[in-house]
């Protein structure tokens, strides 16, 4: 059986960064590390951080007009908005509804989605299904998150990975044949939770002072089991999305893979049997963005051609959960 064709593409894409840029040298004036340290574990060279007044939906907004601009629409022609964060600005209401009101997107029904890294993958499944099962003819999925918020600023080991930013990306029904998602593959394992986790601030472990002493509502990490599980997730749903598709390889013309630490990056890409001239790289001019990674590299592929019409990429992406998947996209 041939693998169906695609229902939905990206249409046009959008990215938004803070313009503080914050050097692994300028870390180590505050932490106990070095630029040494962290380009030779990570690949991270420097971050973007927002000021304290910029959150998830001031970016997001910023990504969503670059896309919408592109795709020539107008914020009421949307009929679906799906922010991915793993970082909103506040618990209620949703940051998505919070980008509908600075965007002037009245027409559409906005939510939010917490999927952690994996969030825009997820998110663009959802748009997909929305658009198939007929709730609009235009989505807008945005990825946005301020990392640099939740960080524990005294843990070396975690906050020296992460950085801010927003991406975006339209989605419409196919128009061009063969053209669009292509192949997705999702997965998750709720056993392994604890790995990369916020253990307190949510309703279980309210908010307390207690709670801020012991910094248990910032982010909590494990590094080498994360490490190691992200080589594996990765790795296993490139090769699935893949068989899906009923591609090999050779048929992608570029991978865009999160962007959580180089070594993961070429790990899974030797696992795809995919070059690393054939892979593309921000993180070490952004860090880790969470969900934000995989639109803003994309956004960024496309506008130095490396992703045109034409073009298939293979995209795989990991996070907390632990979260998951991968997807082939056809421009
Ligand atoms: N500067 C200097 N030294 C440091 C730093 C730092 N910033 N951080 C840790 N160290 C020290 C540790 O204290 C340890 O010292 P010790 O041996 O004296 O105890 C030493 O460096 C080695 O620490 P490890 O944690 O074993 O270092 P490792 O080689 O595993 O690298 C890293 C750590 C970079 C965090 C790695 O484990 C990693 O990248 N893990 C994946 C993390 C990740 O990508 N998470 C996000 C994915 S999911 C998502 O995107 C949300």
């Amino acid at each position: 059986m041939a693998a169906p064709l695609p229902r939905v593409e990206i249409a046009a894409t959008g990215r938004h960064l803070p313009d503080n840029i914050v050097t692994n040298d300028d870390l180590a004036l505050r932490l106990d590390t070095s630029d040494e340290w962290i380009r030779t574990r990570t690949g991270i060279v420097t971050r973007r951080i927002a000021d304290d007044e910029t959150g998830a939906a001031a970016m997001g907004v910023e990504a969503a007009r670059a896309a919408l601009a592109e795709a020539g629409l107008d914020a009421s022609d949307v009929d679906v908005l799906i922010v991915s964060t793993a970082t909103p600005d506040r618990w209620l209401p949703s940051t998505a509804c919070d980008i509908q009101e600075l965007l002037g997107a009245d027409g559409a029904f906005a939510f939010d989605l917490h999927a952690a890294c994996s969030g825009f993958l997820y998110a663009l499944t959802m748009a997909e299904g929305f658009l198939v099962a007929g709730h609009g003819d235009v989505a807008l999925v945005v990825a946005a998150e301020k990392m640099t918020g939740i960080v524990d600023w005294e843990d070396r080991a975690t906050c020296v990975l992460f950085g801010d930013g927003a991406g975006a990306a339209v989605v419409r029904r196919s128009e061009h044949p063969g053209r669009g998602i292509v192949a997705s593959y999702h997965r998750s394992d709720g056993s392994m939770a604890d790995l990369l986790c916020r253990p307190s601030g949510g309703v279980r472990e309210p908010m307390s002072a207690d709670v801020l002493v012991r910094r248990t509502h910032l982010v909590q990490m494990e590094g080498r089991e994360v490490f190691k599980n992200a080589v594996r997730s990765m790795s296993e749903a490139a090769g699935r999305v893949l068989e899906i598709a009923e591609m090999g390889a050779d048929d992608i013309d570029l991978m865009i893979p999160h962007q959580a630490n180089v070594r993961i990056v070429e790990a899974t890409a030797r696992y795809a049997g995919i070059d690393m001239d054939r892979v593309y790289v921000n993180l070490d001019r952004y860090g880790n963005m969470s969900s934000a990674t995989i639109p803003v590299a994309l956004d960024e592929a496309r506008e130095q051609g490396l992703v045109g019409p034409g073009s298939t990429v293979l995209t795989a992406a990991f996070g907390a959960g632990l979260t998951w998947g991968a997807m082939i996209w056809r421009f």
